[in-house]
């Protein structure tokens, strides 16, 4: 078995932090969504694995390298533009040869690992196995509809008037026979050879498809309020550990936080589930429930809560609670005192603000 992580695609959805930064590089609760992918392959026990990189595919090989850190062994496989999961899993071939795969898309965050469904797959003669989910609103996902016996009627990629509300999740586990399906399926309406088309060609050409509902929580970090919910579910079941370099003095910080290497935490009050990252410095503040400030922020004089803050920012003085916000790399938020009192801001493109 071998695994296959697509990790191409613009990220438009979360401009302005992936005008310079690969979306499946954002830290969830400190660790890239795209490690964490990596790690559920290598917890299943799938240790050679491809990965489809796009136009920042350098900067995810600088971050990821060869996969040994994890045990495990990296292939990047190039894809000139996002023309489709199912194109990336065509330009992915000659990595896969006639091997089974998992499928795992780079941005998708699930509960519980993978490792069931790889052994359910391993065991039994389906050609491709897929993962659904009952979300409240499925139009923005490839959806399928179950026959009453379980077996699959119909699967569509983001419907105006989805059939069911099970959402396909970024997982999926296929057998050679893929390759004939994204040979014979056509670019759709978006101009993308959806995989969920291919999927349905399998279907419907006598191949075995698999369905798996999928009981625990699962999140498609597109977009940032979805950035925010992953962070939050992973806390929620992250084990708190405060390293032994961290620096706690004058502080009230409850059982559920953690606080990594080198972090400095003064006169501030932190309420889990919360991780501090390494070299952090958090000085007469609140930090609440829900909040990851990764490596090298410094935060004084403020209170934040359900937010992702991302490295070698600086945070100060300001004037009301920060909450449900994603801050970049080296931002630098404060207030100011010098007349006229003013908003000074030096925003980039697709920045969004909201005053009270
Ligand atoms: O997250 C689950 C959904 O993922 C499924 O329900 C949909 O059926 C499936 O089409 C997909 O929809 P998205 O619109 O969320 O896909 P997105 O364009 O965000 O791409 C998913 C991942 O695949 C992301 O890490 C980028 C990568 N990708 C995407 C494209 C289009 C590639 O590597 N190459 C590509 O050509």
């Amino acid at each position: 078995m071998k695994g296959l992580i697509l990790s191409g695609g613009k990220g438009t959805r979360l401009y302005p932090l992936t005008y310079t930064r690969a979306k499946q590089l954002i830290p969830v609760a400190n660790k890239p969504v795209l490690f964490r992918v990596i790690e559920a392959i290598r917890d299943a026990g799938v240790t050679e694995i491809g990965i489809v990189v796009g136009h920042n595919g350098a900067e995810i090989e600088e971050a990821a390298g060869d996969g040994s850190r994890w045990g495990v062994k990296l292939t990047y496989i190039p894809q000139e533009s996002p023309d489709g999961l199912a194109h990336a899993v065509k330009i992915s071939q000659d990595f896969l040869k006639d091997d089974p795969f998992v499928m795992f898309l780079g941005d998708n965050v699930i509960q519980g690992g993978i490792s069931t469904l790889i052994r359910d797959f391993a065991n039994h003669a389906w050609n491709s196995q897929i993962v659904l989910k009952e979300v409240a609103d499925p139009r923005a996902f490839g959806v399928a509809e179950l026959a009453p016996d379980g077996t699959i009627k119909t699967l569509i990629e983001k419907p105006e008037h989805p059939p069911s509300n099970l959402a396909l999740v970024g997982i999926y586990m296929f057998d050679s026979n893929i390759f004939k399906a994204v040979h014979a399926i056509r670019p759709s309406k978006r101009g993308e050879l959806e995989i969920t088309d291919a999927i349905r060609w399998l279907a419907e050409n006598g191949y075995v498809v698999q369905p798996h509902v999928h009981k625990g929580w699962w999140i498609d970090t597109g977009k940032p309020i979805d950035m925010l919910e992953a962070n939050a579910s992973v806390l929620d079941e992250l084990v708190p550990e405060i390293a032994a370099s961290a620096e706690i003095s004058g502080s009230d910080i409850d059982k559920r936080v953690t606080v990594q290497d080198g972090a400095r935490i003064i006169n501030s009050v932190i309420h889990g589930p919360t991780i501090i990252g390494e070299g952090c410095v958090i000085e007469n503040s609140y930090i609440g429930p829900y909040t990851s400030i990764y490596h090298h922020t410094n935060v004084r004089n403020c209170e934040i809560q359900r937010s992702i803050v991302l490295e070698h920012s600086d945070i100060s003085d300001l004037p009301s609670r920060l909450y449900g916000s994603l801050i970049g790399r080296k931002v630098s938020l404060t207030r100011r005192d010098l007349k006229p009192q003013a908003l000074t801001m030096n925003l980039g493109d697709h920045s969004s603000v909201q005053l009270v």
